[in-house]
């Protein structure tokens, strides 16, 4: 009998070991092929593309306009009759429609805190870093906390980390999230439904929770869960500017074709990594209460909000461009070369090789 339950008990270990798997493989497969499918949407030619160590954008610094006005929206909201735009271009119409009730809150953000760390930035931070992140990847979110994302002080400075999380359909997943949020207390959860086609909702989240409880940092860092972030040279780079209201971030243009037609959409900055100036995450902010979501995150916030609120993007000037590379094993062995060499890697290979944001981190920390 003792025997008979020792049997079971193993074997149903065995399952929940094997099923837990292929839940998070399937989850970090899904998320990851998006993301590459956005990637190559932004990518000019495949000369490009083909060499492990391709140089894909070019980096950016925002700062705000001085007069603080904004601009019509209307004048990047040029309808396109070509069908590739098509469901971006019905998204437009309705934000013209919109436009003409006037300055009524339209979008408010108005989600609640389902677990919040209120008092994390008591300490003053130098750098508020907050990651997309989708529920499932805790693996992810643990390797970030040990590599990059765990470094709480460089020259005296603080960084504070958190993640941005919405809630998932899966209740196990759910529960797990907040059993890692009493572990790590880095989760910061609202009650919206966290799925890809919410990715704008997470980003105005981000800007709303700094402005609330961090809007004494002087930048904010947003990256996404599969970007490795070489935060030494990166930290050394935004204390350098002296101008608190500078902003760095990721640019298509020159190098990249914009993910939508250039004439549709303002320049934006590439939603893998920026840089916010703290003086931007309010202005931002506001204008996204006035404007209807379109559900391209990097595009809606640094491009159309970012315009409205005056807030313009400019080349992070910098040593070293941030650069953004793929796949990931080029700039492992150029780090070695250089550990200032590359500012920001996509590792959108992660789930093929788990250990890569550890080994880059490695490198450049030894
Ligand atoms: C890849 O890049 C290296 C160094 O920049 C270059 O020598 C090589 O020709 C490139 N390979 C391809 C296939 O473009
Ligand atoms: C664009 O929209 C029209 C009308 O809604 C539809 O008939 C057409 O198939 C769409 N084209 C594409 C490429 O989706
Ligand atoms: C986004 O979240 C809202 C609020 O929870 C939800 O009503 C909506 O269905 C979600 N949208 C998508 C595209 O998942
Ligand atoms: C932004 O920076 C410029 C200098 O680059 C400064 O003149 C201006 O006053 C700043 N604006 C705000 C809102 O801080």
């Amino acid at each position: 009998m003792r025997r008979a339950f020792k049997i079971f008990l193993y074997g149903l270990c065995f399952y929940l070991l094997v099923r837990s798997f292929f839940l998070y493989h399937d989850d970090i497969t899904k998320d990851t092929s998006e993301k590459l499918e956005r990637l190559q949407d932004n990518i000019v030619s495949s000369s490009q593309v083909d060499n492990d160590t391709t140089e894909a954008m070019i980096g950016l610094v925002i700062e705000t306009e001085n007069d603080g006005k904004s601009e019509p929206s209307q004048q990047y909201n040029t309808l396109s009759t070509s069908t590739e735009d098509n469901a971006t271009a019905t998204e437009i119409i309705s934000v013209d429609k919109k436009e003409e009730n006037g300055k009524t809150v339209i979008s408010p953000h108005d989600y609640k805190y389902l677990i919040n760390e209120e008092k994390i930035c008591a300490n003053d931070p130098f750098l508020l870093i907050y990651i997309h992140t989708a529920p499932g990847n805790v693996a992810r979110r643990n390797m970030i906390r040990k590599t990059w994302g765990g470094v709480r002080r460089i020259q005296g400075y603080r960084t504070v980390l958190i993640f941005l999380l919405g809630v998932p359909s899966d209740r196990r997943i759910d529960e797990r999230v907040t059993l890692e949020s009493k572990i790590h207390h880095d989760i910061i959860q609202e009650d919206y439904i966290d799925t890809y086609r919410n990715l704008t909702l997470k980003g105005i989240m981000g800007l709303k929770w700094a402005i609330n409880f961090c809007s004494n940092a002087k930048f904010i860092l947003k990256t996404d869960d599969d970007v490795f972030v070489n935060i030494y040279p990166l930290f050394g780079y935004l204390l350098k500017i002296t101008r608190e209201n500078a902003t760095s971030c990721h640019n298509v243009l020159g190098l990249v074709r914009p993910f939508v037609k250039k004439d549709l959409y303002p320049p934006y900055c590439y939603g893998l990594a920026y840089v916010y100036a703290m003086s931007t995450a309010k202005p931002i902010y506001t204008a996204s209460l006035y404007e209807p979501f379109f559900w391209i995150d990097d595009v809606f916030i640094t491009g159309v909000l970012a315009k409205k609120a005056g807030v313009k993007l400019t080349q992070l000037d910098y040593k070293f461009p941030p650069k953004i590379i793929i796949p990931s094993d080029g700039p492992l062995r150029a780090l070695k070369e250089n550990k200032d060499k590359y500012t920001f890697v996509l590792l959108h290979d992660l789930h093929k090789y788990p250990s890569r944001m550890t080994e880059l981190w490695n490198t450049v920390s030894s």
